[in-house]
This record gives structure tokens, sequence and C-alpha cells, in this order.
């Protein structure tokens, strides 16, 4: 319904098909008189206006995306029996990139961690990876998570956003440290989605034909190279066209000029987690790259534009829990938590026959125990609807040690992670900002840091220079000398 674009029918129908009388006019009793209620096209029209749109996803509401191509172009079947991963083997995807908090009509150049959202259509069923633009994140407790996305969007009373209530639930979640240092410095506002890279971030497992498992770290580099805004360039841009990334995609993908990143993964193994000098499953944590070395796996490129943003990209869902054989997740709390609640929430936005939809719907076949609910339309007709049953519908029944599982014992407890033997919040935010900035980039991460403060009062202003000083004491030192008490 409303669905055809078939300009040979010569007009308009209702959404049952029949002939539309008029999309220009309502019915009225004389040209003057009131309109009247059995104008059915009328009131259809009105009420569907009234449901025309979903929820916008909380968060990660503003963002777009393209359908491109997978290739895998080395071996790296010693790691994975995953089908996308073999050499050779092309898979239909599609990407979304997105602003964490800001909502759908907010500017694309806001300062902000970029969603990096991607969906295979693989042989085995989908696989969707669903990351961000930077290799870690905030906090690396589920239980923390909606705390903190309430602390980066609005205030309650004014609906205002609100740089004291950020840095009043950063400072007092220190593990943010490394993940603000990212988002204060030059990630935190990339020129375009074209030129910025994208991470897995949480730790995944692989899982080799042989049973064999390994822990995965995934990286995409842009082929573009990477390019940023300064604060002058994205607050200018805000004003200009708060659209700018939606746009510098689509455009770019029109003209023929079709963005591709170069998928590597770091791969430890399986036994080495336990001893790794940090919590190789702690998000907030990078694994040494001398440590694990980058191995290329393949390409993937967007080639495609939607050609329609709701059904499309709005009615896109993507989760860390779909996964495919030869890929399992890890012992990271975070991913765990995730596991749950991007299906759950699109049941909510969506609903609940979501993955019905073409942009969701996997390419192979679905023979699934669940039935009905709103909006059903594949169906299974007479089948049996449960197992074991002697009507020869299949049913899956593996048992024993689960392919992608790992061992676990203990007390049940309500605990942070065991620490390794380097773990802390701030030495590796240290090493970002002292060793891998450069002069011109930690100056400019001073300044962004420093103009953050404005409108941030006693106590949370001390904690922000305490925080910085942890960080790194120079850093922190200049921040406070530039920032002043505020007064
Ligand atoms: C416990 C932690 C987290 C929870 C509970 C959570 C939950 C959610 C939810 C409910 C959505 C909206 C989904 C939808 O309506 O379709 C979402 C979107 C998103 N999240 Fe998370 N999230 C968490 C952590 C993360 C992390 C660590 C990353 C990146 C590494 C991430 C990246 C994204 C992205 C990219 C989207 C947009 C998906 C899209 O493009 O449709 N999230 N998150």
């Amino acid at each position: 319904m409303g669905a055809s674009n078939d300009k040979s029918l010569g007009h308009s129908t209702t959404s049952t098909g029949a002939p539309a009388v008029s999309d220009r006019n309502s019915l009225s009793i004389g040209p003057d008189g009131p309109i009247v209620l059995h104008d059915v096209h009328f009131l259809e029209q009105m009420a569907h206006f009234n449901r025309e749109k979903v929820p916008e996803r909380q968060p990660h509401a503003k963002g777009a995306g393209a359908f491109g191509e997978f290739k895998t172009t080395e071996d790296v079947s010693r790691y994975t029996k995953a089908a996308l991963f073999q050499k050779g083997a092309a898979t239909e995807m599609l990407a979304r990139f997105s602003t964490v908090a800001g909502e759908m009509g907010s500017p694309d150049t806001w300062r902000d961690v970029r969603g990096f959202s991607l969906k295979f259509y693989t042989t085995e069923g989908n696989y969707d990876l669903v990351g961000n633009n930077t290799p870690v994140f905030f906090v690396r407790d589920p239980m923390k998570f909606p705390h903190f996305i309430r602390s980066q969007k609005r205030l309650p009373d004014s609906g205002l956003r609100d740089a004291e209530m950020q840095w009043d639930f950063w400072t007092n979640n220190p593990e943010s440290a490394h993940q603000v240092s990212y988002l204060m410095g030059e990630r935190g506002l990339p020129k375009t989605w074209r030129h910025m890279n994208g991470y897995g971030s949480h730790t995944y497992m692989w899982v080799n034909a042989k049973g064999e498992k390994f822990w995965v770290k995934y990286h995409f580099h842009t082929n573009q190279g990477m390019q940023f805004f300064t604060n002058a360039e994205a607050a200018a841009m805000a004003g200009e066209d708060a659209d700018f990334h939606r746009r510098d995609l689509f455009d770019a993908i029109k003209r023929g000029e079709f963005p591709s990143w170069t998928l590597s993964v770091q791969v430890m193994p399986y036994a080495e987690a336990k001893q790794y000098r940090f919590n190789p499953f702690d998000l907030t944590k990078t694994w040494s790259h001398k440590d694990y070395p980058l191995i290329k796996v393949g390409t993937m490129s967007l080639n495609r534009n939607p050609e329609n943003f709701f059904a499309q990209i709005e009615q896109a869902a993507f989760s860390p829990g779909n996964t495919v054989p030869g890929i399992g997740l890890s012992p990271d709390k975070m991913l765990l938590g995730r596991a749950f609640a991007y299906n759950d929430a699109q049941r909510a936005r969506i609903g609940t026959n979501f993955n019905q939809l073409p942009v969701n719907r996997p390419k192979v076949p679905v023979q699934t125990y669940m039935f009905d609910g709103n909006m059903a339309y594949e169906h299974s007709g007479n089948a049996p609807t449960y197992v074991p049953n002697s009507f020869g519908r299949p049913w899956a029944d593996t048992t024993g040690a689960a392919d992608d599982g790992w061992e676990a014992d203990g007390d049940m407890v309500r605990s942070a992670y065991s620490l390794h033997a380097e773990d802390d919040d701030f030495g590796q935010p240290h090493d970002l900002v002292r060793n891998v900035f450069n002069d011109k980039q930690r100056e400019a991460l001073i300044q962004q840091v420093v103009a953050s403060l404005n409108g941030v009062g006693s106590p949370v202003r001390e904690r922000v220079f305490d925080y910085w000083k942890k960080i790194d004491a120079e850093v922190g030192g200049q921040i406070e000398t530039q920032a002043g008490s505020g007064k």
C-alpha cells in the first residue's frame, strides 16, 4: 500500500487499492459547509499521517547509510570458518553512520563519537557489527549505559544539552578517560563519514573449522584518509548545513565515488587472554599493535544509495547479537548487555516482526519457531508450531560445549572486572595524549576541553582538572590554568 510508483495507473488509490476520488478536496456539504465523516479517504489520510513516524533510535538517532559489498581478499581461514571471511567471498552489505547524542534533526557536525554500523547479508544469515569511529568506549559495565546516555542528552527542566552534566558523569566514572580523550581530540569532529575509521571496539571471538578459538578486534581503515574539521569549521557547517555528513555520503555515491575501507583484525590466541597485561575484554582499553599486529582481511566499499530513506535506513535494525557460525561474542559485559538491548529496542521502535522487512531480512531462508505478532507477513502455513514434532518440521538440538563459548565459574557477584597487571583508568589515555597526539593535536585538545568548561561550576569543574591531571600532569595543569575558576 502506498508503495507503488506506477505512473501507468494514471491516478492514486486508497490503501485498499480502489481508485481514490480526490487527494486535493475533502468532501463537504456545499463548497463552504462542514466536512463529512464518511469521507473515508480523507480520514485514512489523516490517521495514517498521524502514524507516519516511528520513534527515533535511542541513542544514535541521527544518521544515514548506504549499501555496498565486502570482499575478503586474504586467507584468514586459520582463524575463522565464517563464510563471509573466506578468501574470495563477496558479501552484500549495508552501513549506517550516526552521531550518538543528537536527536533526529541535530547537526551532523556537533562534536560526538560517530556510529559505524554494518550489516552483512551472508550465506549463513545476517552478521552485524555495530561499532564506532573510536576503538574504545566510555564505560565497561552495561548497567551504566542508560545513565551515560542521559548525561549526554538533555536536562529534565530546560530540555538543553549541558556540559556540566556530561563532565559530572565522566569525572565520576574515570574509566571514561580514554574515550573522552579521543572525543575531545580530532576524532570528535570527522570531516565526513567517508573520512573516518570504524572499529568493532569490543573483543569478539572467531572460531575456525577445527573448532579452535581466537579473540579478535576489528579495524576498518578508511581508504579516503582520515580528515577532520576544526571547531570553527564544524560550528560553521552545523549552521550552514545540518545534514552535511548525510549529504556528503549520498552525493559521493551518486557521483560514482564509492568510499571504501580496509578491514584488518588483531588476533589474540584464546589462551593468552587470561594473562594479557590488560583485561582484553575491557572496552575502555585497546590492545597494543606491537603485541597483536594488524592482519588484513578485505575491503568494504559502499556503492548504492538507499532508494527510500525511511524503509531502508530508518527501519534498518542492527544488533551486535546477530552473529553467524565462526563468529562469537566474548566475556565483555558491555557486549553481552548489547546482545539483548538492540533487538529489544527494535521490537519497540519498529515492531515485533522488524526482521521481516526487506532491509533486515536475511538472503537465506528463515525457518524459525517464532510466530505471528504485529504485522506478521512471512509465515510457515500449517507447519507445526512446536518441537519436537512428528510431522517432519526440523528443529535444532545441539548439546554439549558451545562452539563459541568460554569457561566461567565462581560465585554470582556484583563487581568490577578483576584487574590484570597493567589495568588502570589513566595509563592508556596518557599514552594517547602524550605519545600519539603531536604538539598541535595536544594544544587543540587543551583548547577544546577549556572551551567545553563554559558554564561548568564547582565541584565538577575541580574534578575535571583532577581528571585531566591524572591523564597527563602537564595537559591537566594547562587546562586548569587556562580555564581558571570560571567565575
Ligand atoms: C551496554 C551498552 C550499550 C547499550 C545498552 C546500547 C544500546 C543501544 C540501543 C538501544 C540503540 C538503538 C538501536 C535501535 O533502535 O535500532 C543503540 C544504537 C547504537 N549503538 Fe549502542 N549501546 C551500547 C553500547 C554501544 C557501544 C559500545 C557501541 C560502539 C562500540 C555502540 C554503537 C551503537 C551504534 C553505532 C548504534 C546505531 C545503530 C544503527 O546505526 O542503527 N553502542 N545502542
